[in-house]
């Protein structure tokens, strides 16, 4: 979900008057004195074309974002959940609220906020939930309100035969759902009674099952964001993108 941003931010740091960049990206420099308010200004410009992705830079489509796979309780004896081809509708809509730019130390702080996410995708679950064991498959629906991230990510030169690129080398992703809202259908081999049991534990326990979650999904957004960053920046030189003057 906040791979917006950085991805919108990997874009803006790319705006130069080379020929290999897209003019749809507004140039930033690094001397600006508010290179941040630049690059906020930039995002806005580049925000109507996110929907649909901008295949030429590698960035998938923000409407919906697909996420592959998502292990939710991996390693604990009580709680596995396997939600996979998730589809995330409304990341488009992300507000920013707080954006940093560290230029000498290439770092880049950021505060997000996405009013609603609505989610639909497979869920494979298994579990123990109050005591009663838990197992079943199918599609799952769900709502999320309020969800912001607050994330650091790190970046370093590579410089190879003269030519710098940028690398982004570490992203530290914290993120708070406000709150949410899960309907699971069940699926062929399933008993409807205990999937109707399991949405009631899984709504009305919100701020238990935030918890359990929140690390793995900043783990996998992390993920997703680093790569995606890195596959667009790797097809720029550092000095043609984010030019000094
Ligand atoms: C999510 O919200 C929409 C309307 O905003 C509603 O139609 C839908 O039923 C909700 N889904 C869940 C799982 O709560």
């Amino acid at each position: 979900m906040f791979s917006t941003v950085f991805i919108v931010l990997t874009f803006t740091i790319l705006s130069c008057l080379s020929a290999n960049i897209p003019n749809y990206i507004h140039i930033c420099k690094r001397s600006d004195p508010d290179v941040a308010k630049c690059i906020m200004n930039s995002i806005e410009v580049i925000r109507p074309r996110l929907k649909k992705g901008i295949t030429e830079l590698g960035v998938p489509a923000l409407e919906p974002l697909r996420i592959h796979d998502l292990d939710i309780g991996r390693g604990s004896p009580n709680f596995k959940a396997d939600l996979t081809n998730i589809d995330v509708f409304g990341s488009s809509d992300f507000q920013i609220h707080k954006l940093k730019v560290n230029v000498p130390t290439l770092t880049f702080r950021v505060q997000v906020t996405l009013p609603l996410l609505r989610l639909s995708g497979h869920y494979d679950v298994n579990a123990r939930i109050l005591v009663v064991p838990f197992k079943g498959q199918g599609k799952f629906h769900a709502n999320a309100t309020q969800c912001t991230g607050t994330a650091v990510l790190k970046g370093s030169l590579n410089e190879q035969n003269g030519v710098k690129r940028l690398h982004f080398t570490k992203l530290d992703l914290k993120l708070q759902i406000g709150d949410y809202n899960i309907k699971l259908e069940s699926g062929a081999n399933s008993d409807p009674i205990i999937i109707q049991a399991a949405n009631d534990v899984f709504n009305q326990n919100r701020k238990d099952f935030i918890e359990i979650a929140a690390p793995f999904i900043e783990t996998r957004v992390s993920e997703m964001i680093l790569e995606i960053a890195n596959d667009i920046v790797k097809n720029f030189e550092y000095d043609e993108v984010f030019p000094e003057k």
